[in-house]
């Protein structure tokens, strides 16, 4: 009909992760919004809003299928020992027909001294996405206050979180506003060829935040400090040993201070000021029991 025009057709990728969700909820009523998911059965509990298209970032029919025909693909991988998931969404993509892409990258790789594999992994997809063409916005985040919930459970049975670098402090940040500024990059005007620097209000020290916490949640929580070979082991029970030791040179550089400086990027783009730990652990209080 003339002087319409289509909603915009949107794929979300990492649609079940700690943004993607966000960014899932948060887009328009009117976008056409397409989730790419390997567990449709996860994301159908997370209650998403979207078409769910099934598939992996390492089998390019599913990608192909999710995103002909797209006009704008967020982009999450999760895997620094698979750097082809970045290429694979990237061609697919291309040969869809997309035009804009938003690709989610860590804080960490402004860091001229982190060099360890999560920093090369995050910054050759940025290469990679600046070099495909696409219109692209890249989204650097700081530790993602959402990381908290990985202490739940110890928290739900013992009223104690353990964990390593208990006094270093990181400005981290509210997934929410990451996403609220990855969904103004896939919808809005004005932001290609952007890299922007997204983290909370002000650095705060794992252990402040299970203070806060244990405000919230109007109990006493403990600390306990690990050992470096202790949270290696743990990291080891769950990941490859090269991921687990790329965590723990991630911890000891943030025990430095490499984590703790503020960027102004989430109020540049949405308008207002990030959310503080605070208010994120008044929000997920349930989730802790
Ligand atoms: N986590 C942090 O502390 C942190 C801090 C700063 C920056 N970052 C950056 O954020 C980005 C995302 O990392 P993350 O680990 O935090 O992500 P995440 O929130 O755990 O989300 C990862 C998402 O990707 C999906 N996924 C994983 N592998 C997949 C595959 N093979 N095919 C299809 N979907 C797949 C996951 O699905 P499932 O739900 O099925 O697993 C999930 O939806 C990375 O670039 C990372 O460096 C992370």
């Amino acid at each position: 009909m003339p002087g319409t025009t289509a909603a915009p057709r949107i794929v979300v990728t990492g649609a079940t992760g700690a943004v993607g969700r966000h960014v899932a909820q948060l887009l328009p009523a009117d976008a056409d919004v397409r989730l790419f998911v390997r567990d449709v059965a996860k994301a159908r509990r997370m209650g998403l809003p979207g078409e769910l298209v099934q598939g992996d970032h390492q089998d390019r029919p599913d990608l192909d299928r999710a995103l002909r025909g797209a006009d704008a693909v967020f982009v999450v991988t999760a895997n620094p020992l698979r750097p082809a998931d970045d290429e694979n969404i990237l061609a697919a993509a291309r040969a869809g027909g997309v035009r804009r892409a938003v690709k989610l990258s860590w804080l960490g790789v402004a860091d001229p001294a982190a060099d360890g594999l999560i920093a090369r992994w995050n910054r050759d997809a940025e290469a990679l996405l600046r070099a495909s063409g696409l219109d692209w916005t890249v989204l650097r985040m700081r530790t993602p206050m959402s990381n908290a919930l990985a202490w739940a459970p110890s928290i739900r049975g013992e009223g104690v979180v353990r964990a390593l670098g208990g006094a270093a402090r990181s400005a981290c940040v509210d997934p929410r506003d990451v996403a609220a500024v990855a969904v103004g990059a896939l919808t809005g005007p004005g932001h290609a060829g952007r890299t922007y620097a997204l983290t909370g209000p002000a650095p705060i020290s794992v252990r402040e935040q299970v203070r806060e916490l244990s405000r919230v949640l109007r109990r006493p929580i403990g600390f306990e400090e690990l050992t470096a070979d202790q949270a290696l082991a743990r990291w080891r029970e769950r990941l490859p040993e090269p991921i687990a030791r790329a965590l723990l040179e991630v911890a000891e550089r943030r025990s430095t201070g490499a984590s703790e400086h503020g960027e102004g990027d989430v109020e540049a783009v949405t308008g207002r000021p990030p959310a503080s730990f605070a208010t994120w652990a008044a929000d997920h209080g349930p989730h802790f029991g």
